[in-house]
């Protein structure tokens, strides 16, 4: 994938500071918005989704991923992600993010919306254990 347009940055970091304001974190009060865009330019956005059993609660970025693989999706190219200081995905979302490509644009921004990073998955997760180390004669 080419590097971002300034556009395109703006109006991803715009949709998933959207998606921040649905976030449920009653507990947290840290609310995170995501969007990932997949290769066949479908938008998914997701929330964090707390619970009062804590670790039942579930990232922004997963709820984005979960929702377009379930709807057919798995070619990702890009997943944007504001939280409130700008801080970056976890390593679980890393992790699910790598399942699907290490290639995958991440960019990140503050809950300002202010642009923080834009990186790769691969980057993010480096010796990433992948498909690949579990069906060797994958693609
Ligand atoms: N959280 C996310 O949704 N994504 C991240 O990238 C970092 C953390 C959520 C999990 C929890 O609901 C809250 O932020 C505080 O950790």
């Amino acid at each position: 994938m080419d590097k971002l347009t300034e556009e395109e940055r703006r109006s991803l970091i715009d949709l998933a500071r959207e998606a921040s304001r649905r976030a449920y974190a009653p507990y947290s009060k840290y609310q995170v918005g995501a969007v990932l865009r997949t290769k066949s330019g479908r938008i998914f956005t997701g929330c964090n989704i707390e619970n009062a059993a804590y670790p039942t609660g579930t990232c922004a970025e997963r709820v984005a991923i979960f929702k377009a693989v379930s709807e057919g999706e798995r070619e990702f190219d890009v997943m944007a992600v504001v939280t409130p200081n700008g801080g970056s995905p976890c390593g679980a979302c890393r992790q699910v993010l790598a399942e699907f490509g290490l290639d995958t644009v991440v960019l990140i921004a503050n809950g300002l919306g202010e642009f923080v990073l834009e990186t790769t998955v691969g980057e993010l997760l480096p010796g990433a254990f992948t498909p690949e180390n579990m069906i060797p004669d994958r693609e």
